[in-house]
């Protein structure tokens, strides 16, 4: 392990072991650590922190903590305090299965939130006082200001607010990442917010580091681990046929002039329809697009090497290991064409409406009337969280949202009745694309966009019975703006919980 990455000599003194960084936050803490879909999160002191959780249970002493992060983090950090009981509350977003399976057991309280609106939150107190800030970093410059890694997140937010710093300073991140990143310091809360400076996605309104005060960093721990990079999966039949529909839509919509030839800024989901739809653009006859997104996918590395994406801007990477390698190797030529920003402005919605970004989101359910549910399966049962796909979906210029149209085999239908959670409303919803085709739901009324997404999403497998409930809703309705059988609305879900089979 070495040192050269922390040029600057107060931060040398302080470097320790995370054992020891982790005996310095106390049981009731709230910390604020790095991390936003597996990259740049804390590697080491969580770990450390969950093996003090761990002897802390087994003498009979509580100890847990209240966990604030960019977005999901990866199994060192979301994982180990999981497994070790050690978290009380956690916000904004989680994908770790051992962390979701204790919130949907009730032993996590969890706060689902838009991710823009994470650290205004945190400014204006409704998060409870910050303890401990745990940031990853890639370097420290003779000046004190930071690298920041390979996600920004709320990391801004961490080390101003916090009484305690503690950095990691990783040495398997790039050193050429030095420079990608713009950290924009305008924020205000109400009534001192002004307009922020960014008119194009591939603008620069910040400082290529973080600031921090040096007399709060407690500990700086050396690491070299990589980030939590996952596989993204070939794209199947079904995710190439909703990244057909959605790209044959957008060049009908560049024929009607209603886009430019460069479409407007991209924002993709995760996962991989999303991803499947970036390698469709591959192909596809658009050239010198740009992306104003939430994170940078392996797709979009292609396109870039492909010369059809001039720029994306983002505030985390989301890649396959491979694909972090590649980017890794080269991050010099990458890095003229990526920015990293915090995610309250990657996420912005005055950023997102005014640039009129393209948003291409994933859903869990949609119901006839366009309203989506991403969060909750069967209403209940938390999935991931909304993310960015609420910043997004409702200022965009297009908001797009993709899905198979069944789940677990065919068991469910991914469009149904009425959703029983709702998080994208109609309004919001303007585009809903599975493999079985595109519904186009601008300027529609609800019953409009009902026999639209029947006869253009639904799987035939399910079609009859959604037909069959929509008329007998035109006759049996209280109103008949959005007929609905009260009674009727939520019974698939209800057959569902309990036969395992949506369909009767
Ligand atoms: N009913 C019940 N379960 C369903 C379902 C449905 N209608 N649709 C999907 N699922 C289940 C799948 O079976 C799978 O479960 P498993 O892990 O037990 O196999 C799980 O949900 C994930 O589904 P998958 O098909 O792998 O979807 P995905 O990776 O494309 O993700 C979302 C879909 C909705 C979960 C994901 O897009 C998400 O979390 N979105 C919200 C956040 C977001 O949009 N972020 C981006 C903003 S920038």
């Amino acid at each position: 392990m070495t040192s050269s990455r922390i040029a600057e000599a107060r931060f040398k003194a302080k470097i320790t072991s995370a054992e020891q960084a982790a005996s310095m936050i106390a049981p009731g803490a709230t910390i604020g650590m790095s991390g936003f879909t597996g990259s740049g999160y804390p590697k080491a002191v969580p770990m450390a922190l969950a093996e003090r959780m761990t002897s802390a249970h087994e003498a009979g002493e509580p100890f847990q903590v209240r966990v604030l992060t960019g977005a999901s983090t990866g199994p060192e950090l979301d994982g180990a305090l999981a497994r070790a009981d050690g978290i009380e509350f956690r916000a904004p977003y989680n994908s770790d299965p051992i962390a979701r399976d204790k919130i949907n057991r009730g032993e996590i309280d969890y706060f689902d939130m838009h991710l823009s609106q994470v650290a205004p939150m945190v400014w204006e107190g409704f998060l409870g006082k910050l303890d401990v800030a745990v940031v990853e970093v890639s370097g420290v410059r003779s000046d004190g200001t930071l690298v920041p890694s390979s996600s920004v997140g709320n990391n801004k937010t961490w080390l101003d607010r916090a009484e305690k710093v503690i950095l990691e300073v990783n040495s398997w991140q790039s050193e050429a990442l030095d420079g990608m990143h713009d950290i924009y310091y305008g924020t205000a809360l109400p009534p001192s917010r002004v307009p922020i400076p960014l008119i194009r996605p591939d603008d620069r309104i910040g400082e290529t580091g973080f600031r921090v005060d040096p007399d709060k960093v407690v500990a700086v721990i050396e690491t070299e681990t990589p980030d939590r990079n996952l596989p993204f999966s070939a794209p199947d039949q079904t995710a190439q046929a909703i990244a057909g529909h959605l790209i044959e839509f957008l060049r009908h919509e560049v024929s009607q002039g209603r886009l430019p030839a460069s479409l407007l800024p991209l924002q993709s989901g995760v996962g991989n329809i999303a991803n499947a739809v970036l390698s469709g653009l591959l192909t596809a006859p658009f050239e010198n697009m740009t992306a104003f997104t939430e994170v940078i996918q392996d797709g979009m590395l292609d396109l870039i090497d492909a010369g059809k994406l001039r720029m994306a801007s983002a505030t985390a990477f989301s890649l396959s290991p491979e694909a972090a390698e590649r980017l890794n190797a080269d991050m010099g030529r990458y890095r003229d064409r990526m920015i990293l920003r915090p995610q309250e402005i990657s996420n912005h919605p005055e950023l997102v409406r005014r640039l009129g970004c393209i948003a291409m989101n994933g859903l869990i359910e949609a119901d006839i009337y366009g309203n989506v549910n991403s969060t909750c399966v069967m209403g209940s049962r938390i999935q991931n969280g909304i993310g960015g796909s609420g910043d997004f979906a409702r200022n965009a210029y297009l908001s797009v949202f993709m899905t198979p149209s069944t789940a677990k085999g065919g068991k469910i239908s991914a469009i149904v009745p009425q959703v029983p959670h709702v998080d994208h409303i109609s309004q919001d919803v303007q585009v809903l694309v599975t493999e079985q085709g595109l519904a186009d739901l601008r300027g529609l009324s609800p019953k409009q966009k009902a026999r639209t997404i029947i006869a253009k999403c639904a799987h035939p497998d399910f079609r009859p019975a959604l037909e069959d409930y929509f008329s007998r809703a035109l006759s049996g309705s209280y109103g008949l703006h959005a007929p609905s059988l009260l009674g009727e609305a939520l019974s698939w879900h209800q057959r569902f919980v309990e036969t395992g089979r949506m369909a009767g």
